[in-house]
């Protein structure tokens, strides 16, 4: 039976430091970053929306709202273990779902290259230049989220 439960946190919440673990692991260490470079400046006005099974975050997304209308998704994260097994869609679509119960009707993210096909998969589109960024390749993304619109 899937235990997974999603639920919408904020930087004052006891699991927040398990978030920020699981980034570091999963977006950081990999890339040879210290845990002082998994904080972003707007931390605290970020929506957090983290995945829990059996106690333990195992995946995360955020929001950064830029203004009445849309933002950036940021710090998608799944751990190792259950990659591939539709977690990190599952986060997203229900973020959609809250940014939508919000008003909010644009979406975008900086992709790293090779995951751009799984946002893709969930409707968002490239645009704009390849750029670097945490020192390897990524691509602009978008998405509307009014359902009239691609
Ligand atoms: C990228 C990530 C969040 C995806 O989460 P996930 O739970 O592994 O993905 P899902 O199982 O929900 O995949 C949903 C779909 O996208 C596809 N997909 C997932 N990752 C993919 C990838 N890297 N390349 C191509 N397709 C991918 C899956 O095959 C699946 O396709 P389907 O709908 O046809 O079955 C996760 O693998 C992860 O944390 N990776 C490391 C950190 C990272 O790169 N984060 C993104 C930073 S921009």
């Amino acid at each position: 039976m899937d235990d997974t439960e999603l639920l919408f946190i904020h930087p004052e919440h006891p699991l927040y430091p398990e978030e920020l673990e699981l980034r570091f692991r999963v977006l950081r260490e990999p890339l040879g970053f210290p845990r002082s470079a998994v904080a972003f400046p707007f931390e605290a006005n970020s929506l957090h929306l983290v995945a829990r099974q059996s106690g333990a975050v195992v995946g995360c997304v955020l929001f950064n709202p830029e203004d009445a209308h849309g933002g950036r998704l940021f710090q998608m994260a799944v751990t190792p273990t259950l990659q591939g097994q539709g977690l990190g869609a599952r986060l997203v679509t229900a973020l959609e779902a809250e940014l939508q119960r919000r008003g909010f009707t644009h979406v975008h993210l900086h992709a790293r290259a090779p995951v751009v096909p799984f946002y893709e998969r969930l409707g968002y589109a490239v645009y704009g230049e390849p750029f670097t960024e945490v020192n390897i390749p990524h691509r602009h993304m978008r998405k509307s989220l009014r359902s009239a619109e691609a």
